[in-house]
């Protein structure tokens, strides 16, 4: 039985950076250190600052507090950190590819390839490799096969570790998983696994799996979930037109034990790094073993979810007379969802688009996204020059100053601190009539009308 006393995790992103951090926590023996290739993010993580780290989550200041420099190295080093490990961890990126066959679809595995051949062409002891990032099924084949020609000698152990923690929430759901996914082949090598996770989650709460089982069940997890939001999406337009109230509808359905109340928020869509990029991955996989009801039926998730954000905007330039040609629209929020400043597929990218194809004047305020990251991810879309996105779209780091003179306001993020403004004052200094058009469904309808807001808010 063998014990792992360093591991190294090549990816310092959303989902490597948190994880290593608490593995580390809970694991004082064990030294751990995080290495990318993006050395000025390598920077940011060792910032004696912490507010300066690269990934903003509540609670990981302090566990980076707690372990760094004690058992937790951040480094820009990764050969090093690779021949020293016992068990590596891949945490990169697989972004949807944007290129060739299975374009807007496949996962581009090419990151996970480089780090499988730079640690072939490193390693000289055995090594547990680790797939942390989300992969289409039967990764770790092609994993397996660059690892053991080499050349080297060295024996590969291949495990699938998905991880299920989300963003926002990442170092509670890192603390207390619902539970721990572990596929692999070589009962060592998943034991030594099970080991780590042990030093805090109850044994009963590590499931093992064969490889495949393992990759398969991340993308349905997150499939799943995805699933729930667009059904209740899907009947907030419908409760828009019948009178019926989305938010009793996922009351009265929610308290059914067999259906359960999470993940029943009615909203302007959902984003993030994964639901999308794993349906997608999904229903590439399908198409592929010609599966083709398989496919359509998991596609449908993602269609649902491009109309509910098109409705969001359409219904602006609908009530604001048909027309946000010069106004100012003002955006609450620009994060995929509250408590992280990730912004990757947010539904505020995309509804910013629609208002600016009808040439709105957008501003932006949200508590933690930078000015630099709204434009990069507007330019991303390729839709319009940089230069028209910065002539329409201002950034606020003030959110009376965001609100000030707008014709409308949309919130798209739920920030907490969007309840606790001073409506009275904003109302103010609107123009009339002053619209609210809330996407989370986050503010007091009540209070908003008093205040003579003209409020809408999805599926009421
Ligand atoms: C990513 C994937 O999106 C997710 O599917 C997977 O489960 C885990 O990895 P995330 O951590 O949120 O999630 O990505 P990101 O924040 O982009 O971090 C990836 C890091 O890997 C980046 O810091 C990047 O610089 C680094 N990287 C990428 C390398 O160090 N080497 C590479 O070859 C490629
Ligand atoms: C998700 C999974 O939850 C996590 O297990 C996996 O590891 C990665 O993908 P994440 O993308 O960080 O995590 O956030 P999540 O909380 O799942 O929210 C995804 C999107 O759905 C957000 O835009 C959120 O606002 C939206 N959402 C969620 C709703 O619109 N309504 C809901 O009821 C729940």
């Amino acid at each position: 039985m063998r014990t792992i006393k360093k591991i190294t995790c090549i990816g310092a992103g959303y989902v490597g950076g948190p994880t290593m951090s608490v593995v580390a926590q809970r694991c004082p023996e064990i030294e751990v250190t995080i290495v990318d290739s993006n050395t000025a993010r390598i920077a940011a993580w060792n910032d004696s600052d912490l507010s300066n780290l690269p990934v903003y989550e509540p609670g990981l200041d302090e566990v980076v507090a707690e372990a760094r420099g004690r058992n937790l190295f951040f480094s820009a080093d990764v050969d090093k950190a690779i021949e020293e490990a016992d068990m590596i961890f891949i945490s990169v990126n697989t972004p949807t590819k944007t290129y060739g066959k299975g374009k807007g679809q496949a996962a581009d595995l090419k990151f996970i390839e480089l780090c499988a051949r730079q640690i072939a062409a490193v390693a000289t002891s055995d090594k547990i490799v680790v797939e942390k990032s989300t992969l289409p099924v039967r990764t770790a084949e092609a994993l397996k096969s660059i690892l053991h020609n080499t050349g080297n000698d060295v024996k590969f152990h291949i495990l699938s570790n998905p991880e299920f923690l989300a963003e926002g929430t990442a170092v509670h759901d890192l603390q207390n998983p619902d539970r721990v996914l572990i596929g692999g082949e070589d009962d060592d090598a998943i034991q030594a696994l099970v080991d780590i996770y042990s030093h805090w989650v109850p044994r009963e709460k590590i499931i093992t799996t064969n490889l495949w089982s393992s990759e398969l069940s991340k993308l349905v997890a997150n499939a799943f979930l995805a699933q729930r939001v667009s059904s209740i999406n899907a009947i907030s337009e419908l409760c828009e037109v019948t009178g019926a109230d989305v938010n009793e509808v996922s009351r009265a359905i929610g308290m059914d034990s067999r259906i359960g109340p999470k993940f029943l928020k009615a909203s302007v869509g959902f984003g993030g790094s994964c639901f999308q990029k794993d349906i997608l991955n999904l229903v590439y996989i399908a198409r592929t073993y010609n599966l083709h009801a398989v496919a359509d039926y998991w596609e449908q998730v993602i269609l649902l979810n491009d109309h509910q954000k098109v409705r969001f905007a359409e219904n602006i330039i609908k009530t604001l007379y048909n027309t946000v040609n010069g106004k100012k629209i003002a955006f609450l929020g620009w994060a995929f969802k509250k408590d992280t400043n990730d912004t990757r597929e947010s539904a505020a990218i995309y509804v910013a688009d629609h208002l600016l194809n009808e040439e709105a004047e957008v501003v932006v305020y949200d508590p933690k996204v930078s000015a630099e990251q709204i434009y990069k991810d507007l330019d991303y879309l390729g839709t319009r020059s940089p230069e028209d996105n910065r002539r329409l779209v201002t950034i606020a780091t003030d959110p009376y100053e965001a609100m000030r003179d707008a014709h409308a306001i949309a919130v798209l993020t739920e920030w907490d601190e969007f309840m606790s403004y001073d409506w009275a004052k904003i109302k103010a200094g609107m123009k009339k009539p002053s619209f609210v058009f809330d996407g989370r469904k986050l503010l007091n309808r009540k209070q908003l009308e008093e205040l003579g807001f003209v409020y809408y808010a999805i599926g009421e």
